[in-house]
């Protein structure tokens, strides 16, 4: 799957990768590794916050009651707002454009 992400400082890039794992991984595995995804995956840090396109958001998993009590903490909560960790990477997410939401 191929989707764009724009990261903490403007910049676009195209990320083509297998969907396996969570779309936390693939962010990281990809090289985006300052202050994102402190916590490894356990859903207690809320580095991994990204905004998600809208049109993609009926596709995805529903927001957990941890997940969402961490993005209720966030300055940055959009309609998208999504836990990157909890985001399984699969082909729903194929051509999605993600933003990295800034540090809160
Ligand atoms: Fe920490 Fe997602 S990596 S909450």
């Amino acid at each position: 799957i191929t989707f764009t992400l724009t990261d903490r400082d403007g910049k676009t890039h195209a990320i083509k990768t297998t969907p396996d794992g969570t779309l936390m991984e693939a962010i990281r595995d990809y090289g985006l590794t300052d202050e994102f995804a402190l916590c490894g995956g356990h859903c207690s840090c809320a580095t991994c916050h990204v905004i998600i396109d809208e049109a993609f958001l009926p596709r995805l998993s529903p927001v957990s009651r941890d997940e969402g009590g961490l993005l209720d903490g966030s300055d940055h909560r959009a309609a998208g707002s999504r836990l990157a960790c909890q985001v399984p990477l699969d082909a729903t997410l194929d051509l999605a454009h993600i933003t990295v939401a800034p540090v809160d």
